[in-house]
């Protein structure tokens, strides 16, 4: 189906994360598995279970709207999936790989927040109000999960990768 209204395009992008969420939580038990740092391995378990509840969200919207989600996937998230891959198959465990993972995770929630940001604001022009509630309520848990991220890092996870 080509995209010739904001309708659409608001049906593309939305398909296009349903898609990219998906990716990620078959993703983020690898990731869990690979950290060193217990703490990182716990940030991503939680992670995934947020993100069920995301696509849960996304669900709930669609059917709301009574629409009818593309089959597409999510290039980006395809490539930013595979460079986690590359992270683990090229650096040990430990505190380097795990400041690799954490920088691919907060890559991973930068693009989240653009494509509900985006979504948000369509979502406005559309006078779609409930489905802007529950978009608002997922891009606020991206940017807190990102924060966190940073956090995770800062407070010694960098330093560990620079003293191996
Ligand atoms: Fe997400």
């Amino acid at each position: 189906m080509a995209v010739k209204t904001l309708e659409d395009l608001f049906v593309h992008e939305l398909s296009d994360v349903h898609s990219a969420e998906r990716q990620i939580t078959k993703a983020l038990p690898r990731l869990a598995r690979a950290a060193e740092n217990p703490e990182l391995a716990a940030a991503f378990e939680a992670y995934l279970e947020e993100t069920n509840g995301q696509i849960e969200r996304l669900d709930q919207l669609v059917e709301q709207l009574g629409i009818r989600l593309k089959r597409i996937k999510c290039a980006a998230m395809e490539g930013l999936v595979e460079e986690g891959k590359e992270v683990i198959d090229t650096i040990p465990k430990g505190p380097v790989r795990d400041a690799a993972l954490v920088g691919g995770a907060q890559k991973v929630e930068h693009y989240e927040i653009a494509a509900y940001g985006t979504l948000c604001a369509l979502a406005k022009e559309l006078g779609y109000t409930e489905a802007l509630e529950l978009l608002k309520a997922t891009l606020e848990e991206e940017k807190a999960t990102d924060e966190k991220l940073t956090v995770l890092a800062e407070s010694g996870g960098n330093q560990r990768a620079a003293e191996a």
